[in-house]
């Protein structure tokens, strides 16, 4: 079975991106993946510094948050736009996954996989500029992204009060990118 690891770049209660992920991650689920929906927020990561690594080593959380990225086909990712980047509680995330301890490969967490990337933002262009840095960082780190990306605009007016989806053009946009990221790893597995 593929597995899955979705999470948003937002560690905020209320967050439009973790309602994204969840949408996403129903598609995936649909087309018979295992997904695990994390909050980076709960990993409670340090900010990671070569130094703190050189005098306490690999950050247990971080380790459990790189494991499960090793134990998965693939990512969905959900990113808020901030001054048209990813977050640092992002980037923060990925610089601790990105670091091996003894008997793992370079970049275990990230090669080989495939991500589906989505961005949500109350402004007009819908986090599309993050969207351009977070394809470039995955696929530097060797992670595979998928052609197929979503940006929502106005993105707080397409859930209602239950932070169930309003909108269903965009419900089926999320969902296919859940789709084919499961149909693309199965391809790159068998
Ligand atoms: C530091 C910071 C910078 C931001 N920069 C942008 C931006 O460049 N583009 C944008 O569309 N929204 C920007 N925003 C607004 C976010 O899109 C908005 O807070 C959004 O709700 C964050 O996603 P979340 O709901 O998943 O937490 C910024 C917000 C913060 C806190």
């Amino acid at each position: 079975m593929v597995k899955i690891v979705a999470f948003s770049g937002s560690g905020r209660r209320d967050s439009v991106n973790k309602k994204v992920v969840a949408v996403a991650a129903k598609g995936a689920e649909e087309a018979g993946a295992q997904v695990t929906i994390v909050n980076l927020e709960d990993f409670n990561l340090p900010i990671f510094t070569e130094d703190l690594e050189a005098e306490k080593g690999m950050d247990p959380n971080a380790q459990k948050f790189k494991e499960l990225l090793m134990d998965s086909d693939g990512f969905l990712i959900s990113s808020p736009e901030y001054n048209s980047s990813y977050s640092a509680l992002f980037k923060n995330a990925i610089d601790w996954a990105s670091r091996k301890i003894e008997g793992e490969t370079p970049l275990q967490a990230y090669r080989g996989k495939v991500a589906g990337i989505m961005a949500a933002s109350p402004g007009s262009i819908g986090g599309m500029r993050v969207l351009v840095t977070l394809r470039m960082l995955m696929e530097n780190l060797g992670t595979m992204v998928l052609p197929d990306q979503k940006a929502i605009s106005d993105a707080f007016s397409k859930f209602d009060e239950n932070g169930k989806i309003s909108d269903e053009k965009i419900e089926k946009a999320l969902k296919n990118i859940g789709k084919t990221l499961v149909e693309t790893c199965h391809k790159l597995n068998s």
